[in-house]
């Protein structure tokens, strides 16, 4: 009933009306050999997770709760790129489907209008250096209403709706979400990564926008200027020239 086009991926889709993660029913699925493609979705999450530890908010029906099942062969270091590949899989559907303009904030947020819409947790298993899988992790908020975030994340949480004024059908988001994923999935593995990261850059917050950046306790003047091969935020500096940013928080400033 989820009426995909795709050719392979969603082929094998776990469906839980309730699950504490998709990401764990992923993984256990993966180490019984779960096949490459095979998608986990939940409708709601009692303990979804985000990055850092951090929860991730996961009402009934309100939201895409989904993990996929990836294995990949490329060097466990180029596992980032499948981050920023879901990330731009992602704004391309929210900006096609809706008449919201999606930013992708490094590494995996997706921004509308600077809040949070959703976002990705990437999960490697990696054996002497060889992925036996990926469990890409997608959480995006789609009909929450202010009432549906506590209210500790309501300043820095949105959904579509609450951006757009408009439902959106979630099954309808979901097949777009794994046919463009599919698509962008194939040609990575025929061409690598440039085209991900032009796209990326494309719809990459405050590129070419002279900012603040604080990482950890320090302050960098830069401007960020894309992604590299491995992931890694360039920004380019007065004094230093183009660096590599790879800490995992990054907060901007005007
Ligand atoms: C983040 O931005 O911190 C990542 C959020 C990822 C949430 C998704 S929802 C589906 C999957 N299952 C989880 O428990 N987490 C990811």
């Amino acid at each position: 009933h989820w009426g995909l086009k795709t050719n392979w991926l969603g082929k094998n889709i776990i469906h839980k009306t309730t699950a504490a993660s998709t990401q764990q029913i992923a993984h256990q699925a993966a180490r019984e050999n779960a096949e490459h493609g095979t998608v986990i979705i939940a409708d709601e999450q009692t303990e979804g997770k985000g990055r850092m530890e951090r929860r991730w908010h996961s009402s009934k029906h309100k939201g895409i709760w989904m993990s996929i099942i990836l294995r990949p062969s490329i060097p466990p270091a180029f596992a980032p790129q499948l981050t920023l590949l879901t990330a731009t899989v992602l704004a391309d559907v929210i900006a096609e489907q809706t008449t919201a303009d999606p930013k992708i904030k490094w590494p995996n947020d997706l921004l509308i209008n600077d809040k949070k819409a959703a976002g990705i947790l990437t999960e490697m298993q990696a054996e002497q250096d060889q992925i036996q899988y990926i469990v890409a992790g997608i959480g995006m908020n789609v009909n929450q209403t202010d009432d549906d975030f506590p209210d500790t994340i309501n300043d820095k949480a949105t959904s579509i709706k609450l951006e757009t004024g408009h439902d959106q059908q979630i099954v309808q988001l979901i097949q777009q979400i794994l046919l463009y994923f599919e698509r962008s999935y194939d040609m990575f593995v025929q061409n690598g990564f440039p085209n991900i990261k032009n796209k990326w850059e494309s719809y990459g917050y405050r590129m070419g926008e002279s900012i603040k950046i604080r990482i950890n306790h320090n302050e960098l003047k830069a401007t960020c200027t894309g992604v590299a091969e491995d992931g890694a935020l360039l920004v380019q500096t007065d004094r230093e020239g183009t660096q590599k940013i790879y800490s995992g928080e990054i907060e901007w400033f005007h």
